[in-house]
């Protein structure tokens, strides 16, 4: 597995922080950032936006990967990805974000809180058998 030195973990993390303090969470109060770095050594970032409908929420997860794809088109490969939130708990990005990063990331190494403690996982471990249309 492609592993990011200490030093660069730790950057892309304080982004994620960074930008979880932009969230739209006032249903769930779940305050989420993360941030992606790309093979070209680019970082994204997003943060959850959620609604008063709540299945229209965007995780911060995809709001990262979306704005990547809006600002430097389709062809983006994620390396990296690091997932915060603001009250430290274990939080693995949702079914529905690992299908996502697997489309840009089929090799991506995903940094989050595990239940016991900060935590790297192969985005296929997270997401076994990813769907791609051949
Ligand atoms: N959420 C994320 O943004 N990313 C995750 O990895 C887990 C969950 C958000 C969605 C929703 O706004 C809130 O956290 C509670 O589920």
């Amino acid at each position: 597995m492609d592993r990011l030195s200490a030093r660069a973990v730790d950057k892309l993390m304080r982004s994620a922080k960074r930008v979880m303090k932009n969230a739209h969470a006032p249903y769930s109060h779940f305050y989420v950032g993360a941030a992606i770095l790309l093979t070209n050594g680019k970082v994204f970032s997003g943060c959850n936006v959620e609604n008063a409908s709540y299945g229209m929420t965007n995780c911060a997860e995809r709001t990262a990967i979306f704005s990547a794809v809006a600002q430097l088109g389709p062809k983006i490969e994620i390396r990296a990805v690091a997932v915060a939130n603001a009250q430290g708990v274990p939080c693995s990005p949702c079914g529905a974000c690992r299908q996502v990063i697997y489309e840009f990331g089929p090799d991506a190494t995903i940094y989050f809180q595990g239940a016991e403690g900060p935590k790297l996982a192969h985005i296929t471990e997270l997401l076994p058998e990813g769907f791609r249309l051949q």
